[in-house]
Parts: structure tokens; sequence; C-alpha cells
């Protein structure tokens, strides 16, 4: 795993934005899934504000959101799909019949994960995909204890992810207990993983990610398996690391054509 220490989530954000660049330069109808939470804020800002300089064209991007709050509607103002519409897809000038997403309201949620399986799979398998980390070390939605090999499914949120995720809903009544989401399997199957944390918070999960045991207990860990996943942080989500000035000398001493 290659870990990225940025002075600031702001530097940090731009840093993901760069490699979502190449990517979209590189292959411009790339598969790219997409996290939300506060974490990739900074990242799909700068998105917005290159493609909005003509920097960068989102065409022809084909999208798959990592989770959905069950029971809450594409319209609900917390759903996930309403976040990344407000700040990412409704901004850039991507197709919305290329934009995919579990859909809270599915009737038969069990068909609808194997359906969402079916169109990453059609859609020739994710090439990028975004994450952040959960101050329990969740990906996606998958909570401590979810198997590593596990595939877009239902998932019940921990008490922790139900009060960490308590301020943007009005009462914790209103907080849904189930999403869908991506599984560890599913997001294992990218061809990259950008996952970002940011802040004193995610100390603590970023160290046990990084340099713990691999474990289901903390399913973040399983990316140190990953054939090739980039972790991207600000000092105060790297300060519990022990090997930062390793990161820091790979970082400065990169080959230049290995530079996003
Ligand atoms: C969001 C998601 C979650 C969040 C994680 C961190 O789609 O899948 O894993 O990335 O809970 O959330 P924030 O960024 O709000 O700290």
């Amino acid at each position: 795993m290659e870990v990225i220490i940025k002075t600031s989530s702001e530097e940090a954000g731009k840093e993901a934005a760069r490699i979502v660049r190449r990517q979209i330069l590189k292959k411009p109808a790339s598969v790219i899934g997409f996290a939300t939470g506060s974490t990739p804020l900074k990242l799909y800002s700068e998105l917005v504000a290159l493609f909005q300089s003509g920097s960068l064209d989102f065409s022809q991007v084909i999208a798959f959101s990592l989770d959905e709050y069950v029971g809450l509607s594409p319209n609900h103002s917390q759903s996930y799909a309403w976040f990344l519409q407000e700040h990412l897809f409704g901004k850039l000038n991507i197709v919305p019949e290329k934009i995919h997403a579990p859909d809270g309201m599915a009737g038969d949620i069990a068909q609808h994960c194997e359906d969402y399986e079916k169109q990453i799979s059609q859609a020739g398998g994710i090439d990028l995909q975004i994450l952040g980390l959960g101050s329990d070390g969740h990906i996606g939605f998958n909570e401590p204890g979810s198997s590593l090999a596990s595939r877009t499914r239902l998932k019940s949120l921990t008490g922790q992810t139900i009060a960490d995720n308590a301020r943007f809903f009005n009462s914790p009544a209103e907080i849904p207990r189930h999403v869908i989401t991506m599984g560890v399997g599913t997001i294992m199957d990218a061809r990259h993983c950008v996952i970002l944390a940011n802040g004193i918070k995610k100390a603590k999960a970023v160290a046990a990610m990084v340099e713990g045991p691999v474990t289901a207990s903390l399913p973040a860990s399983i990316l140190q398996m990953h054939r090739f996943c980039t972790l991207i942080i600000d000092e105060k989500a790297a300060c519990q690391l022990q090997r930062t000035e390793y990161y820091l000398w790979v970082y400065k001493n990169k080959p230049e054509w290995q530079k996003a």
C-alpha cells in the first residue's frame, strides 16, 4: 500500500484529484466508484473545478456509488444518491444513464444487490474506487466482522457508525440502521483503490489499517493485500503511524513516471 501524507486535508483532496484526473485522461470511459461522507468533499470540489476549467471531461465516465441507506429514496436529502448529485454529478457533464447506485427503496434487496454486482462486471469492473475510512475501520459500510470476501449486500450499521452519522439527521430516530454496500470483495476487485482519511479521529483506524494485522475486525486492513491501493491522509490522521519517515521518503523519491 502506498501511504501519502499531506500537510492538510485540502492537499490530500488535491492529490486524490490528480489521481482521478490521470485515470480519466488515460481512459476517458473509466469506471469509477464513488464514496460519500465528509472526507471526499475536497476531492469532489477539486474535480468540479477541473471540469469547470475545461481540464477534465466526464462525459464518458461510468460511475458506481459505493453504498446507500435502506429506506431513503434518491430524493431524500440524506440519501447518498442525493449527496453525490449535490456535490459531484450534478456539477459535471457526466451522463445520467452512466450513473449507477444501489437503490435504498429496492423491494427485493438480495436480487437488487446481485443485479448491482452484474452491472459492475458488465461495465468491465471498477478501474478506480474512491473510499473513506470509518473510525471503526469500515470501508463502504462493511462494518467490523464483515466477510473479507463479501459482495454487495444488506448490512446493519454499528452503534458507532450510527453515532458518527447522527450529525446529518434531525433526530436519532431518523438515522437508518441498514445500508446496501458494495462488499469487501467487490472493493478488492477494483483495479486501483484510493482511500482518504483526515483528522485525529481517524488516526487509530489509519494505524491499524496500515500497520496492524489483516483482520475482518478492521475491514480496511484487507487493503494491505490489494494489488494497487493508495492511502492519502493528512498529518493528523497519520500521527499514530510508526513508519512515517519511510512513507514520506518514498513519496519524495517517487520516480517521475509514477507521479499523479
Ligand atoms: C461512505 C462510506 C463510508 C465513509 C466513512 C467515513 O460512502 O462508504 O465508509 O467513507 O464512514 O465517513 P466520513 O468521510 O464522513 O468520515
